[in-house]
């Protein structure tokens, strides 16, 4: 399906090479004060920078078609349109037949039949992520009118790690500041240098993107099965290359004893707080006021230069491709605003539906 959510309810259209890719989302409270520029300004982190050997492309262009109105939300449906540009869909064909390794070309083929748009990767495209930025910076909106901020940057990238503890307010700016969206300069410097052996040597690097979000009231979560985990978990799945998702501790918690994963109690400004957040914010599927800590891990581009073993469908056998063009030889510093925007709409939406925000705005 292409909706998701319940009380704000994202719905994307479009494909990657027809005239444009777009969403709808419902659910917004009127009265909500949010500018073309303020979804601008998100849209734009999502561009591939030409400093890191990413091709450069004419900038996306948001056009606001409905549910907003001199600036404020009007209570209607929002309808937001990303025209697509510079398209060419010729060196796509050859795909039907010989898919991409990497690529969902084969399993959209068998799902879908012979009529599947696979131009520009058609519907599987990173590019039905700009919508999902566009409705994200609404959402961060609404969650700032109840004081939750989210942030998202790059904490790794292939064997480069950024290893230090980081707050929200450091990542805010920093991470918009270079176009490895890291959290510290010098080892953005470093990214840089990684991405380009890459792109050299005709091979790709992902990364792991780290997203905070803080000011979250305790309680936010619709357990049995749509947990804060769990609800998170699926919109961060369904952007394409991510590979997996883990909340605090996540995966090392299994190393863990019970005497260091716990996270103590105490009292902290008269609010109850933990020591540690291995718990990632969210304990028993809601959320318990600690910052909520996620990551997301995405895979290394699966479009590569060098020659790899694939099929040929129609003779059913086997053959070689080589993926002609311009690549991209990582996608994680474009996808961190993606993140941020995917884990807003889901913090958003599980706020409405606990009555942490207000459905009509007053
Ligand atoms: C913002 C963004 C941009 C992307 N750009 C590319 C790209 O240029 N080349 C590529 O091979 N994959 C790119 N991807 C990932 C592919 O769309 C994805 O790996 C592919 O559709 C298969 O889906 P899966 O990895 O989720 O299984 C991008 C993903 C995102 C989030």
């Amino acid at each position: 399906m292409n909706t998701i959510g319940t009380l704000l309810r994202l719905t994307l259209f479009g494909s990657s090479h027809g005239p444009g890719v777009g969403c709808v989302l419902d659910g917004v409270p009127s009265g909500l004060y949010i500018t073309e520029d303020d979804i601008q300004r998100d849209l734009d982190l999502r561009r591939p920078a030409a400093s890191i050997g990413t091709p450069r492309v004419e900038a996306d262009r948001v056009e606001l078609l409905a549910g907003i109105q001199d600036d404020f939300t009007t209570g209607a449906p929002i309808v937001i349109f990303i025209a697509n540009h510079d398209t060419d869909s010729s060196k796509y064909i050859k795909f039907r037949t010989v898919p991409r390794p990497g690529h969902a070309d084969l399993t959209a083929l068998n799902r879908y039949g012979d009529t599947v748009d696979l131009r520009g990767g058609g519907q599987f495209s990173g590019r039905m992520t700009a919508p999902i930025v566009a409705a994200g910076a609404i959402a961060k909106t609404m969650l700032a009118s109840i004081g939750v901020q989210v942030a998202a940057y790059t904490q790794r990238l292939g064997c480069l790690v950024d290893e230090k503890e980081r707050y929200l307010k450091d990542i805010r700016h920093a991470s918009r500041e270079n176009p490895i969206r890291a959290a510290d300069p010098e080892l953005a410097l470093d990214m840089i240098n990684e991405i380009m052996a890459m792109k050299e040597e005709g091979d790709s690097v992902g990364g792991v993107i780290r997203c905070l979000a803080v000011g979250l009231p305790m309680g936010v979560g619709e357990p049995y099965f749509d947990s804060l985990e769990g609800e998170l978990a699926k919109m961060l799945f369904s952007i394409p290359g991510v590979k997996g998702v883990e909340f605090g501790s996540g995966f090392r918690s299994a190393e863990m004893r019970g005497s260091e994963h716990n996270d103590q109690f105490i009292i902290e400004d008269g609010e109850v707080r933990t020591i540690t957040n291995n718990a990632g914010g969210i304990l028993g599927g809601l959320s318990n006021s600690m910052p909520i800590d996620l990551r997301v891990a995405i895979k290394p581009t699966a479009s590569i230069s060098r020659e790899q073993r694939s099929v040929d469908l129609e003779r059913m056998e086997d053959t070689t491709i080589k993926v002609d063009g311009r690549h991209d030889p990582c996608i994680v510093p474009r996808a961190v605003i993606v993140v941020e925007a995917a884990t807003a709409l889901v913090l958003a939406d599980m706020c409405l539906r606990g009555d942490f925000i207000a459905r009509e705005h007053r």
